[in-house]
């Protein structure tokens, strides 16, 4: 580089270059000084001086702090106090990828939404049962679960919902058993339909129910994206998590094409961020380009409050409540309201 662009400009041949050192600005006794023969300086009218002004104090960048997804965070409301409960929002958890924060959202979500005067119902669709031992509850002691409600006629919502022990927030559990019904559904009428047909009546009392989906794109999962009216993504904050997304959404978009015309993406969530490493931050920055606005002003820091918590078989919200996490949590769920909750 310095080969090419150095010839010419060094030995005798160089040209006379310019002093680099600027000439001193004219100071105020030299101003002064200037005869009054001369013409006045330009003076701009009045009108374009305060509209320059108007344009400074509108400008945003100067007034909302940039959150960790690039963008200015938006001043968020707490939600709007209800009078009367239903015609529930029904949100499925959806990622294919295992260990993202699904459940640790579902749980958490739903427990802010509940402070916040929600009723809540949360519905296990994993038959690893993590939601329904998150908030407590023994799997071999269940005696009926989601799966009792998918594959037998007589049994009802009722027979299977309990209390999470939130108040406000309750629980369709599940264990082991639903596995099988992956396996059984497939002889099924309307297959697909099978927790949607289920869930109508809980529509019907609650405001939101958020669908804790297994770790696959299998007939379960498909089964969610059919019986909801959008998804909320979570996807930690780590390189490889965007590998299998594509194949994601285009799941989605099928279920959409061909089972449930009403399915949104509500958001994709940022979680396990790290904003000390630069790759957070890079991961950060891809979501924001790849989904744009779907992407949650609200990120969720890596701590080990969360696992601490799923230990003492309760949200954060309750067990450190006044932590990072847990305020993290209420924040989304302002930003869910907002977004698709009060609308
Ligand atoms: N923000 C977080 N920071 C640290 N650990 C987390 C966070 N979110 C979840 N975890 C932990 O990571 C593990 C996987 O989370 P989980 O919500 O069960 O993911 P998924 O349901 O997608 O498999 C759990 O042990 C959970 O406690
Ligand atoms: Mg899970």
């Amino acid at each position: 580089m310095s080969g090419i662009f150095g010839r010419g400009h060094s030995g005798s041949n160089a040209p006379i270059m310019p002093p680099t050192v600027p000439s001193p600005a004219p100071t105020p006794t030299e101003e002064a000084t200037v005869p009054l023969s001369q013409p006045l300086p330009f003076v701009r009218p009045a009108e374009e001086l305060v509209s320059a002004a108007t344009a400074t104090e509108e400008a945003p960048p100067v007034a909302a702090p940039v959150g960790p997804t690039g963008r200015p965070l938006p001043d968020l409301p707490d939600p709007r106090p209800l009078t009367s409960h239903g015609h529930a929002r029904v949100i499925a958890m959806c990622n294919q990828k295992g260990g993202v924060g699904k459940t640790t959202t579902t749980i958490n979500l739903g427990a802010s939404l509940a402070e916040f005067g929600r009723k809540v119902l949360l519905i296990d669709f994993d038959p690893q049962g993590s939601l329904s031992v998150g908030l407590g509850l023994n799997p071999h002691e269940m005696e009926l679960t989601v799966y009792n409600l998918l594959m037998q006629r007589d049994v009802t919502l009722d027979d299977v919902i309990v209390p999470s022990g939130v108040p406000g927030m309750d629980l369709l559990p599940s264990n082991i058993d639903l596995s099988a019904a992956e396996v059984q559904l497939v002889h099924e009428v309307a297959r697909e339909q099978t927790l949607q047909r289920v869930i109508g009546k809980a529509i019907e009392t609650y405001d939101v129910i958020l669908i804790d989906c297994q770790p696959s794109l299998g007939l379960l999962t498909v089964n969610a994206l059919t019986a909801c009216d959008g998804v909320i993504v979570p996807l930690e904050c780590e390189y490889f998590a965007l590998r299998g997304v594509a194949l994601l959404k285009t799941t989605i978009d099928k279920v959409r094409e061909r089972l449930n015309p009403r399915l949104e993406i509500d958001g994709v969530l940022g979680t396990m961020y790290d904003g000390r490493t630069l790759h957070s931050r890079e991961v950060m920055e891809r979501l924001v380009q790849a989904w744009g606005d779907k992407v949650f002003h609200t990120v969720i820091r890596r701590t080990v409050k969360f696992s601490d918590s799923t230990v003492a078989g309760e949200p954060i919200t309750s067990y450190a409540t006044g932590s990072p996490g847990a305020e993290a949590y209420r924040q989304l769920a302002k930003e869910v309201a907002v977004r698709c909750l009060d609308v």
